[in-house]
């Protein structure tokens, strides 16, 4: 079969755009940490407040025994809760995320926590903060007329200062 020494060129250079593409996934999913989530887990959106995990007293941080962090979230139009957390660095942490209305997305830029929050189903993505700071946390899937203030702050406090008298955070689950 003959193919035109220009084809030819073009072939090359598509498959060095797929190489380019390919590589660029791996390296994000393997030196940067960052890969869609594969928890499943569904919940009935409509009772969270009955829930066992998202009623309105179990939301928050919460220290585990083990010493890593579980935060318990629920997504609504339009806000994060609770509205502010606090959580140590260079520790790991588990966000438990379920939204009480419609689709929404958490987003923690500069990080590798993002997700979208589906109704119907409990988002997980387990992290690590590297630096202490003040992080925004931001709705980045379009859920109505107040979906440009739907963001929460997320306070990264360093490791050695978890946990003080100020910060009292629920322990135990
Ligand atoms: Cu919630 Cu946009």
């Amino acid at each position: 079969m003959h193919i035109h020494p220009l084809e030819k060129k073009w072939i090359y250079v598509v498959l060095a755009v797929i190489g380019i593409l390919l590589a660029a996934i791996f390296y994000t999913a393997i030196a940067r940490n960052i890969h869609p989530p594969g928890h499943i887990e569904t919940i009935d959106s409509a009772s969270l407040h009955l829930s066992e995990e998202f009623a309105e007293d179990k939301l928050g941080v919460w220290t585990q025994p083990d010493g890593t962090i579980k935060v318990i979230l629920v997504a609504a139009r339009y806000g994060f809760y609770p509205r502010q957390i606090q959580i140590p660095a260079g520790t790991q942490v588990t966000f438990r995320i379920a939204s009480a209305d419609v689709l929404h997305g958490i987003h923690i830029p500069m990080t590798n926590m993002a997700t979208m929050v589906v109704p119907g189903y409990v988002s997980q993505v387990t992290t690590t903060f590297p630096k202490p700071g003040e992080y925004p946390m931001l709705c980045n899937e379009y859920c109505g007329l107040g979906h440009d203030h739907m963001w929460s702050k997320v306070t990264v406090v360093a490791k050695e200062n978890w946990p003080t008298a100020s910060n009292v955070q629920p322990v135990g689950r």
